[in-house]
């Protein structure tokens, strides 16, 4: 297994070339939230436009589904503010709780399952205090200082390991020994007031999740389109949660993109769609470029299931913040029938479908029809983990390089497609150097950005395009004014290799594909 990459130069890397930024930096940042710089936006673009492609425009690449046909689905867009009740009937007013603890000399509130504490490496602390802290927080490194000088080498345990109450503990932020509280619920959801009344009966939730818009629309879409089951809905956009412990880069957000399908079908068929989908998403994120061993497939213990599920599946990746472990960067789940039985009872209206392909067969050959709940598959994908994933898997060092940092993006999501230099700043090749990017904007603009530069030296400039991850160059020199030909320079080998001028459009396509 390779060395982790260190997560402080990729994010140094990230804000200097402009993918991510601290939202509200001048300010001072606000805690949870981040934006997207010129690359990271475009980034960002071709990763949610290749989900739609593959899964919603030509699902699944095509492929034919378990049932033999063609898998068919559908977009919608739906509000991030929705009725409260549907988020009463989904269970995320009852249930989406973390367990916190409150430290009452900081004020601090911390996520029961993330604290962790600094004990002796052998044998117990006695009636010494012990160390609290939150993992990669500025109160981890601190603690196991305070730690170490108490009892020499320390370990990490859990802080649920732990007897409450917790008398000896010292919180995360605090100085005293035994001011965390014991551990209550939290509901993750913020809560608005739309309208001009500010009455708590009038309180609604940002979204937590894209997929009940895809629930309560469920009926308007089967009337209103021609789809028939099997058939996806799909989803994408903004998601909140108030996470009390916003962690690891945008890894863990409180405003974060979703891209989420909601595959519809018979419940005698629903295993075969929950293994299709299951699958096809783990060849996808390796089709973008996550193709090494830091992805994995983790199906769900019996005992991790929600009562409902009867099957999921995690895509996960080796961040190197979670090394030698891995974080979810999607989760495939079977959810039966739950969700639209949920919504059935508490909106009462009828959300089953008649399906005329089942049932008896009639004396004259078609089928009585058979009414059901569908049952329904849910990959659910998060874009923001997607985009670091792509980041942190693409970031590499070379140090035989003049500038070692590169960003090996595969040409699908790259969000710089190509550059196009003259190699020096006159004698024509300017001129040469933008008509050609001219041509290539017009051809492969709508993806990524074609970039020209004129300025430093030919090295610093195709540095600079290695760092931003863009693919290829192409250079303009003194040849090409008598040839006709430039040299096209590859970001991954470095190699170079002369290309006919009028070749590079259809070098580049073959490449980008
Ligand atoms: N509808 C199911 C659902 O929302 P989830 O596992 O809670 O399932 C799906 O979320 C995906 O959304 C996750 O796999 C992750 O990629 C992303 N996600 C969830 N919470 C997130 C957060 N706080 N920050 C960034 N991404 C998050």
């Amino acid at each position: 297994m390779s060395q982790p990459k260190s997560m402080d130069a990729i994010m140094a890397l990230c804000k200097r070339r402009g993918f991510i930024y601290q939202a509200s930096e001048i300010y001072g940042g606000i805690n949870g939230f981040w934006d997207y710089g010129p690359l990271g936006a475009q980034l960002k673009k071709n990763l949610r436009e290749a989900w739609w492609q593959d899964m919603i425009m030509n699902p699944a690449w095509g492929r034919k589904g378990p049932n033999g046909e063609r898998v068919r689905c559908v977009p919608l867009e739906t509000c991030i503010i929705q009725h409260p009740k549907v988020w009463e009937a989904s269970g995320h007013v009852g249930g989406f709780n973390d367990p916190m603890v409150d430290c009452k000399e900081s004020k601090g509130r911390y996520r029961y399952d993330h604290v962790m504490v600094f004990v002796p490496e052998s044998g117990d602390p006695g009636d010494k205090p012990v160390f609290a802290y939150v993992g990669d927080q500025p109160s981890e490194a601190k603690q196991r200082k305070k730690a170490e000088k108490t009892f020499g080498a320390v370990r990490s345990v859990a802080l649920s390991s732990l007897p409450q109450p917790w008398t000896r503990v010292i919180g995360p932020d605090a100085e005293k020994p035994g001011t965390l509280t014991e551990p209550r619920m939290f509901n993750l959801m913020f809560d608005t007031i739309p309208g001009a009344i500010r009455d708590e009966a009038n309180k609604a939730y940002l979204r937590p999740e894209t997929a009940q818009g895809i629930f309560v629309q469920f009926k308007n879409v089967v009337d209103t389109t021609r789809v028939k089951i099997p058939f996806g809905i799909g989803n994408t956009g903004r998601s909140f949660r108030n996470e009390v412990t916003p962690r690891n880069f945008t890894f863990r957000s409180r405003e974060f993109e979703q891209a989420e399908l909601e595959f519809f079908c018979h419940p005698s068929e629903s295993q075969d769609w929950y293994r299709f989908w299951r699958d096809f998403r783990m060849e996808w994120w390796r089709s973008i470029g996550l193709a090494g061993e830091n992805l994995i497939l983790r199906e769900h213990d019996k005992d991790e299931l929600s009562h409902y599920s009867q099957g999921t599946s995690d895509v996960e990746y080796r961040f190197p913040f979670t090394a030698p472990g891995f974080g979810e960067l999607e989760g495939i789940a079977h959810r039966g029938c739950y969700d639209l039985t949920q919504h059935q009872e508490h909106s009462k209206v009828k959300l089953d479908y008649f399906d005329t392909t089942r049932g008896e067969t009639l004396p004259n050959g078609g089928k009585k029809g058979e009414r059901y709940i569908p049952h329904c598959i849910e990959p659910a994908a998060g874009l923001d983990r997607g985009a670091l994933a792509l980041i942190c898997e693409a970031y590499t060092r070379d140090e035989s390089r003049p500038s070692p940092e590169i960003l090996r993006f595969h040409p699908r999501v790259a969000p710089i497609k190509a550059a196009v230099f003259p190699l020096v700043d006159k004698d024509g090749m300017p001129e040469v150097a933008e008509r050609l990017a001219d041509e290539l904007f017009r051809r492969f603009g709508r993806d990524g950005f074609i970039e020209t530069d004129a300025k430093q030296s030919i090295g610093k400039r195709y540095a600079r395009m290695d760092e931003a991850g863009c693919p290829f160059c192409f250079t303009i020199d003194g040849d090409t004014l008598k040839d006709q030909t430039v040299t096209a320079r590859d970001r991954d080998t470095g190699q170079q290799q002369r290309i006919a001028l009028d070749k590079v459009a259809g070098f580049l396509a073959e490449r980008l594909a």
